[in-house]
């Protein structure tokens, strides 16, 4: 059972991030969350209208925290989540040595080191566990925050998927590869 208990990390600003597992009544916060930075519409691939709902979200969590593999996490400073993370590896025997994720930092909070600390607390979760050899993600190659984070954090570049990301006014956006081995 993956639950991972809590980390405490320093803000830029000076006060402080804790990043824990989330627990099915964080549920809506995990949703705030996420309906928020979707809803700026650049940089990811699930759109707002995708969001699955209160309910989903809850059976989400207890999925994530159930399975072995797997890491859902909340940031919270002084209470109110900030930021979500989560990871989780292939779900084969033969792809089940390495795994994505994805982050969400509202806006307001962002620069502050909250996406450093969520990305951190997964890398370091994924180096404890003995099965688990590297992890890995796939971003908008313009998303010039974003690869700071994972570059800093020792991330480095697989390959580009191009035009792997279609929207809705017919542009396309390729996905840039990133690793990391643990
Ligand atoms: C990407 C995201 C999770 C980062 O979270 P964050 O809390 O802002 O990240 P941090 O504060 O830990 O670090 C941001 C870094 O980017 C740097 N940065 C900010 N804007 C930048 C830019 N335009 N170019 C280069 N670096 C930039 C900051 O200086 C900081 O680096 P530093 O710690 O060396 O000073 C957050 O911006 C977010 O949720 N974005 C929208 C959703 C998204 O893009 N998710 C990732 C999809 S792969």
């Amino acid at each position: 059972m993956a639950i991972f208990s809590s980390r405490t990390f320093s803000l830029k600003s000076g006060g402080i991030v804790i990043v824990r597992s989330a627990l099915p009544d964080d549920a809506q916060a995990i949703l705030d969350v996420a309906t928020s930075v979707l809803a700026e519409n650049q940089f990811t691939l699930t759109t707002v209208e995708e969001i699955k709902g209160l309910q989903q979200q809850v059976e989400r969590i207890a999925d994530m925290n159930q399975a072995e593999r797997a890491i859902i996490l909340l940031a919270e400073v002084d209470g109110r989540a900030v930021g979500a993370a989560d990871f989780r590896c292939g779900t084969k025997k033969r792809n089940a040595h390495h795994g994505d994720f994805g982050v969400s930092v509202l806006k307001p909070w962002r620069d502050q080191g909250v996406g450093h600390a969520l990305v951190t607390t997964i890398i370091d979760w994924a180096a404890a566990h003995p099965d688990i050899e590297a992890v890995r993600l796939s971003v908008d190659p313009t998303n010039a925050r974003a690869i700071a984070v994972y570059r800093k954090l020792g991330f480095v570049d697989e390959g580009v998927l191009k035009r792997s990301v279609k929207y809705e006014d017919g542009r396309y956006a390729d996905s840039l590869l990133m690793r990391r081995d643990v």
